[in-house]
């Protein structure tokens, strides 16, 4: 598998985090304040109609494609991504991928929404035979790249002008908030991989979980999450995971799994690889909550910016209080596509 360290992987506890009662938070520590609260895409090359970023309360947008995604693209956004990189590192003990590349060494991988193209430049480096490529609406990616990885400007929601049966891998992270229509994406990924080729998707909860009822209903964090989950409602992108393997199945894969890692938001468990994890994640929500939250809830929802960016302020506050306790459980997908039919189903079907 895909595996930038060593780390050595244990069974994995999952849930019924066991929080570490003697800890202390460094990080935004809030004792006092326990409950605060369809054509075809054309890759397109470095143009000013592509780097004439739009500013939005002092946050900077994606100009190609303008106003299709949600997220700021600014260096303060670059940095949280790289920073989540590391994070999804830690969950996956040192992995880039649960994919079984060690069976399957890939040619051609797509690694689609690539954003600061971190995942693509390390998978790139661990196989200098495979071609990789990162495809993303912003070009923030690095100029100066190994000569085995390419990044091209697209939007992944057009048609895609790639052979069909093309690439042996297809990486998707953390688009639930970019791709509108996901069966129209499963099946671009169907059609451009090779028979007997790997997708993975990997996407975040659209809610937080708690184990021990310290996640008030009405603090600051929670109508953040129902007022996020709201404006993607109206937006139609609150659809993923919640509905990932009945996407998949529906565009004709098959030996679909599934598994969730938990990322604690703050250091709060007893267990130090986690704890590790949670103080990353906890890291994390300075800029987390406002990437995700402040253009969604001022376009979408007509809040003021300011009236955002407190929701914002409140949320990050709660997931800093040592009395809260998280987390965000990241959904794992694999799936294959069918070499042969009668190689799939020998005997029939
Ligand atoms: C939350 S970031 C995740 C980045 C990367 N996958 C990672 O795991 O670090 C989502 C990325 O998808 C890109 N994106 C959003 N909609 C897209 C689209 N329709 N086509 C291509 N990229 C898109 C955004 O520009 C952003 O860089």
């Amino acid at each position: 598998m895909g595996n930038t360290g060593n780390e050595k992987e244990p069974v994995i506890p999952v849930s019924n985090i066991e929080v570490d009662s003697g800890m202390y938070y460094q990080v935004g520590d809030d004792d006092e304040d326990q409950s605060s609260g369809n054509s075809q895409s054309e890759c397109v090359s470095l143009t000013s109609s592509i780097t004439d970023y739009p500013f939005e309360h002092g946050r900077r947008y994606h100009k190609y494609a303008e106003g299709q995604y949600f997220l700021p693209n600014d260096e303060t956004e670059q940095d949280r991504l790289d920073m989540h990189h590391h994070i999804f590192l830690k969950l996956l003990y040192g992995k880039l991928t649960l994919a079984p590349l060690d069976q399957y060494p890939p040619r051609r991988v797509l690694d689609v929404g690539c954003g600061t193209g971190i995942w693509a430049l390390d998978m790139a480096e661990l196989y200098p035979e495979a071609e990789i490529v990162g495809i993303d609406l912003s070009p923030i990616q690095p100029n100066l790249v190994l000569p085995n990885c390419r990044f091209e400007i697209d939007d992944a929601e057009l048609e895609w002008t790639y052979p069909p049966n093309h690439f042996d891998f297809i990486h998707s992270r953390m688009l639930s908030s970019s791709i509108r229509d996901w069966v129209h994406y499963m099946g671009q990924i169907y059609k451009h991989l090779t028979p007997g080729g790997h997708v993975e998707i990997i996407e975040h909860a659209l809610e937080l979980g708690c184990d021990d009822n310290s996640y008030p209903a009405d603090c600051p964090l929670s109508i953040y999450m129902i007022t996020w989950k709201k404006a993607l409602d109206i937006m139609g992108l609150a659809n993923m995971p919640v509905k990932a393997k009945e996407y998949l199945e529906g565009a004709g894969f098959i030996d679909i799994t599934e598994e969730i890692r938990h990322m604690p938001v703050g250091p709060w468990p007893k267990d130090p690889h986690l704890k590790e994890i949670g103080h990353w994640a906890l890291v994390n929500t300075e800029t987390s909550f406002e990437a995700y939250g402040l253009a969604l809830f001022t376009r979408v929802l007509g809040m003021s910016a300011e009236s955002a960016r407190e929701l914002c302020l409140g949320a990050q506050r709660d997931c800093g209080n040592r009395h809260i306790h998280v987390y965000l459980s990241n959904f794992f997908y694999l799936a294959r596509k069918p070499y042969d039919i009668n190689v799939d189903h020998p005997g029939g079907m």
